[in-house]
C-alpha cells in the first residue's frame, strides 16, 4: 500500500486512472470500515482509503480534539485488507487557508434528525466529502449506511452537481450482541458498553412492529423513547421515515422505510438504524 500526505503525489499516482474507488474515513479504523474497503475491491480499480479527521463537521465542544488518531495501526488493517492508496493529509493539506466556499445541503436534508441536534455537521461533511472527490476523482465512492443521512446526503449531491460518481452504501457491521461498530464505541465505559446494544435491541422491536402490521408511527417512537431513557438514554431523536429522502412516511405508505435513532449514554451518543 502507497500512503500520500499530499495532494499532488496522490494525483501523480492515480494520473489515468478512470476506475478508482474511494472509500473516505475520518480513521480509528474497524471491522465496518474494513468491510467496506474489502468491498470496494470488488469493482476493479485501484482502491483509495482517506485518513482525515475533518474538523469542518465538528461543532464547538464536540469530540473533534479527543477523536482517536490511531494512523499506525490503521495502516496494518488497510494493508490487510487489499487497500493500495492511503491519503491520509495533514489539515495544511485539506485546508491551506480558511475554507470559503461551502457545500450546503438544503434544510429538508441536513436540518432534520442528525442535522436538527449537529447543526453545520452535515455542510462541513459534505463540504469535505466534495473536496475529496475532486481530489482522488473516484469512479465508484463507497459509505456505510449506519451514517444513512449522511449516505442519503451524499447521493443527492452527487446527483445535484451532476458528478460521475457511483455511489455505494455498505451493510452496517455490529458486534455479536448487535451493536454497530463505530469509532465512538470506544469511548463506552463497562457499563455503558453493556448497555449500549439496547439501541439496536430497541429499533428491532420498532421493526418488528411495523412488519406486524402496526403503522402508528409516532406510538412507536414514543415507546421506544421511553424504553431507553427510563434506562439512562437521553434519547434526541427516534424516527420512522422514507428510506428515500428521509421525510415523513404518508399516512398509508406502501414499504421502503427507516427508522434511525441517535441516544446519548453519558456523554458518548451512538447513531444506528434498521431498514424496515
Ligand atoms: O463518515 C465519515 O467518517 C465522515 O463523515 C467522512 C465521510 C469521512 C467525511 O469526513
Amino acid at each position: 500500500m502507497q500512503i500520500h500526505t499530499t495532494i499532488a503525489g496522490l494525483r501523480d499516482t492515480l494520473a489515468g486512472s478512470s476506475s478508482t474507488v474511494l472509500v473516505p474515513t475520518m480513521g480509528n479504523l474497524h471491522e465496518g470500515h474494513l468491510a467496506l474497503m474489502r468491498q470496494a475491491r470488488q469493482y476493479g480499480g485501484p482502491v483509495v482509503a482517506t485518513i482525515f479527521v475533518n474538523r469542518l463537521q465538528f461543532r464547538p465542544g464536540e469530540d473533534f480534539e479527543r477523536y482517536p488518531r490511531t494512523l499506525e495501526a490503521d495502516c496494518g488493517h488497510l494493508r490487510a485488507a487489499g487497500v493500495d492508496h492511503l491519503f491520509a493529509p495533514d489539515e495544511g493539506q485539506m485546508y491551506p487557508r480558511p475554507q470559503t466556499f461551502h457545500i450546503d445541503p438544503p434544510t429538508d436534508q441536513a436540518g432534520i434528525l442528525d442535522g436538527a441536534a449537529r447543526p453545520g455537521h452535515f455542510r462541513g461533511m459534505a463540504t469535505v466529502v466534495m473536496k475529496l472527490f475532486q481530489i482522488v476523482r473516484p469512479h465508484t465512492a463507497l459509505f456505510g449506511k449506519k451514517d444513512y443521512q449522511q449516505l442519503m446526503i451524499i447521493r443527492n449531491m452527487v446527483q445535484d452537481f451532476n458528478l460521475p460518481i457511483r455511489i455505494v452504501g455498505g451493510e452496517t457491521v455490529r458486534a455479536a450482541d448487535g451493536l454497530a461498530l463505530s469509532s465512538r464505541n470506544g469511548y463506552l465505559d463497562a457499563n455503558q458498553r453493556k448497555e449500549a446494544p439496547r439501541l439496536f435491541e430497541a429499533l428491532t422491536k420498532v421493526v418488528a412492529e411495523i412488519r406486524r402490521g402496526n403503522h402508528d408511527f409516532p406510538l412507536l417512537e414514543r415507546v421506544c423513547g421511553d424504553e431507553l431513557a427510563s434506562n439512562g438514554w437521553k434519547v434526541d431523536y427516534i424516527a420512522v421515515r422514507n428510506k428515500i429522502d428521509l421525510q415523513l412516511p404518508p399516512a398509508v405508505h406502501e414499504s421502503g422505510l427507516v427508522v434511525l435513532a441517535a441516544a446519548r449514554l453519558g456523554s458518548t451518543r451512538l447513531i444506528d438504524n434498521l431498514e424496515v
